[in-house]
């Protein structure tokens, strides 16, 4: 991950590779630190603008060399688009696509300026904080190559703002730190990031920050829970499964807010095994996981005065002489027994058991679990909307309002109490599926059978959690959805 610095001053005075400027779409002469450089350069930017052949469209960009005018060697102007559909989503995006520029460029070290710090109708530490998001997430590659920036500076003149473009600089460094973490162990193969590498994962985290605390249980200690709609999905690997609790303690409080991840490192579907065609996509099954992970890193950094536990359950789901079969009952960790219709929809049972550990031994605060849990979901969505279950008005809009600042889209489903009768099951308790209607909704009916009366929003991130194309700052592979809506939603929770 790149370094990222403050640095009060004028930013046509800064020598470094390369400086980023800005321009509103439409505007020909140019104001604030774009118009002290056009200045400085003897209003190039200015006569590129009067040809027509720069207008500042949204994520166009100009490339200027300097010649020795100013210290810098080259000047990069991103277009900010229309000034009227200006907002933080712009801001991540240009600032994205700059350094992606640079990157290609070659370019070692840049400095830009905050876009929207000055005009633009945006706080300054939002803009500042979006600014950095996007330069963090825009260079994120699963694979390091040859051209990588080492370092930014953001540069901002005034120094009033000095001390908020730190605090804006230090939370997006914490908050990059877990994404890059999450789209690191969904884009591995799923060879590498068995459950013992989540594990080994959870314990470096306690190693590295002082207040995480990692417990690691195995199959025998799964036993003692009675989580046996975990262990039935885990029968049919003979890699072992793992089940994580993770702690982050940012205040003592009696209660904490569990976050609840499915971890299927690979699924195979099992016996109702799925069709071979994209099935290596299956390898990003543990993104909920993998986003209680990059939560508990980013909130380590950033330190919210909160008490986090994070709850991963990480197997495979593999067919064998050994696997769990359609038409077998289970019995979850909350006595609820479960026939198997389909050993596909193999997550629910996971959580239903994650879902119970929280209830009876947690005293949670609230419960949000993260799942790539249906197809169906993706059918109603698309793949840039998470689908949001909850009954609870307060969680729903805070949810919200932190999904509409970080752009991790969520939509609300409903709970449809009436759909339950598509869950009864004629040999157990309930069924674990549905059938082919409504599939997301009865998959998050059957998740509320284990959650008692707990406040809980389940997080269906089936379609977000990967995208098959590049977008600004998510680079196509694994998006890391779920670590900044949750650190926004924690920042905001207590107020
Ligand atoms: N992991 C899948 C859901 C999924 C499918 C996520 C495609 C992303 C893309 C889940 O375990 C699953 O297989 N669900 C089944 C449920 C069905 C058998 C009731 C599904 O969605 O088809
Ligand atoms: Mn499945
Ligand atoms: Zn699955």
């Amino acid at each position: 991950m790149i370094k990222l610095l403050p640095l009060q001053g004028a930013i046509q005075e800064v020598k470094t590779d390369l400086i980023v400027v800005n321009l509103f779409e439409g505007v020909d002469k140019p104001g604030g630190a774009t118009r002290a450089v056009d200045d400085a350069l003897g209003g190039m930017i200015s006569n590129v603008i009067k040809t027509g052949d720069f207008r500042g469209e949204k994520g166009k960009t100009l490339l200027l060399y300097t010649f020795g005018r100013i210290p810098a060697d080259r000047v990069l102007v991103v277009g900010l688009g229309k000034k009227d559909e200006f907002n933080l989503e712009v801001v991540r995006e240009v600032s994205a696509i700059a350094a992606q520029r640079a990157r290609d460029l070659g370019v070692k070290k840049f400095a830009t300026i905050v876009h929207g710090g000055g005009s633009g109708g945006l706080s300054y530490f939002d803009a500042a904080f979006s600014t950095s998001e996007g330069i963090f997430l825009g260079l994120y590659r699963y694979r390091a190559e040859t051209k990588e920036v080492e370092e930014a500076t953001i540069v901002e003149f005034n120094q009033g703002n000095i001390e908020t473009l730190k605090q804006a600089i230090s939370d997006a460094t914490g908050i990059a730190k877990g994404v890059y973490l999450t789209r690191d162990l969904v884009n591995m193969p799923a060879n590498v990031s068995t459950p013992e590498c989540l594990a080994d994962m959870a314990k470096n985290l306690e190693r590295e920050y002082k207040n995480v605390r990692a417990r690691i249980y195995d199959r025998k200690d799964m036993e003692r829970f009675g989580m046996g709609a975990f262990l039935a999905v885990a029968r049919g690997s003979a890699i072992p499964p793992r089940f994580i609790v993770l702690e982050y303690r940012g205040d003592e409080s009696e209660k904490p807010i569990v976050i609840a991840g499915k971890g299927i490192t690979f699924d195979s579907g099992g016996i109702s095994i799925k069709p071979s065609k994209d099935m290596w996509k299956m390898k990003f099954d543990m993104a909920g996981a993998a986003a209680v992970l990059g939560i508990i890193k980013a909130a380590a950094e950033i330190q919210p005065p909160v008490r986090i536990v994070g709850l991963i359950g990480a197997t495979y789901n593999m067919p064998d002489g050994n696997a769990y079969r359609p038409g077998d009952v289970v019995k979850a960790m909350n006595g609820k027994t479960i026939e198997i219709i389909s050993t596909d929809a193999e997550g629910r049972l996971v959580l239903a058991d994650l879902l119970s550990y929280a209830t009876e031994k947690l005293n949670p605060e609230l419960i949000v679990d993260f799942a790539t849990l249906t197809g169906a979901c993706i059918v109603a969505l698309g793949t840039e909307i998470a689908g949001l279950f909850t009954e609870f008005e307060d969680l729903e809009k805070k949810l919200l309002e932190a999904s509409k600042y970080t752009n991790e889209n969520l939509w609300k489903l409903p709970l449809y109490p009436r759909y339950k009768k598509l869950i009864k099951s004629d040999f157990a308790d309930i069924k674990n599926s549905g059938g082919a209607w409504a599939g997301a909704i009865t998959a998050a009916l059957f998740l509320k059978e284990f959650v008692g009366e707990n406040k809980w929003a389940h997080i269906d991130i089936a379609g977000p959690t990967w995208r098959d194309e590049d977008a600004p700052y998510l680079p196509k592979g694994a998006t890391g959805f779920g670590v900044r809506l949750t650190i926004e939603f924690l920042k905001t929770y207590k107020g």
